[in-house]
């Protein structure tokens, strides 16, 4: 058998086909719309760990407002893997949050070839307010808090989807800023905060925080 050190432009994890920044189309839309410039370059891997967390913890159970669809909302989407494979496993309407306009069309690649739609929203995610998250039934994110000035803003959001009964679930490799952020949501609200890891061949480890406002156990 031949041996090869080429690596594969495309994969499929948790149902969902990622491509990376070697493939012919990914190498199109970079051509036609230049580089994200905050950081959403790329896959990054604490989706892994928020697809596997979200397997283990559905939010299938959780009260949709609407009473039908569970309507997501990812924020810092980046290429907007974590929300596309919300849309795929649970069914679910997506919106994708971000800053940077330029990382949509990489989302709209994605979402297009595993055959879900997804809705673009560009703003921070500092600027997204209460009447704005009680539209949603969860906000998800990965790897969103890089930077000590994120810290605060974070944690606020994640207080406002609190006060209208929306559930936050944020997974991070475990930089500083993420792990201040996520203390304070444990203590000060009383979120679910743990170690999380997904073993070969994603090979991603670090944190989630969880918060449902309206989880009983
Ligand atoms: C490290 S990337 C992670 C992308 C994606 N979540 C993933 O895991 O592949 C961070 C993303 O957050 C976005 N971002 C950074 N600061 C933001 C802010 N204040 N509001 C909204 N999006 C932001 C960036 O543009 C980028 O797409």
């Amino acid at each position: 058998m031949p041996v090869t050190n080429k690596k594969p432009n495309s994969r499929q994890v948790f149902g969902v086909q990622i491509l990376t920044n070697s493939h012919p189309e990914i190498k199109k839309i970079r051509l036609q719309t230049g580089h994200p410039s905050i950081h959403g370059n790329k896959f990054w891997k604490s989706t892994y760990l928020l697809m596997d967390y979200l397997k283990e913890f559905p939010p299938e159970k959780i009260k949709r407002k609407n009473g039908k669809k569970l309507r997501v909302l990812e924020i810092g989407c980046g290429w907007g893997v974590g929300g596309i494979f919300c849309a795929k496993q649970f069914s679910a309407e997506l919106t994708a949050l971000d800053a940077d306009p330029v990382v949509f069309p990489y989302l709209q690649y994605h979402a297009q070839i595993n055959g879900v739609d997804a809705s673009t929203w560009r703003s921070r995610y500092e600027q997204v307010k209460k009447q704005d998250l009680d539209k949603f039934d969860i906000v998800v994110a990965a790897d969103i808090c890089f930077w000590d000035e994120m810290t605060k803003p974070l944690y606020n959001l994640v207080r406002r989807a609190n006060s209208v009964g929306t559930r936050v679930v944020i997974t991070d490799p475990g930089r500083q800023p993420f792990r201040d952020m996520a203390e304070k949501c444990v203590g000060k609200l009383g979120a679910t905060y743990e170690t999380w890891s997904v073993p070969h061949p994603c090979n991603a480890s670090g944190f989630v925080v969880d918060y449902d406002p309206n989880y009983q156990a």
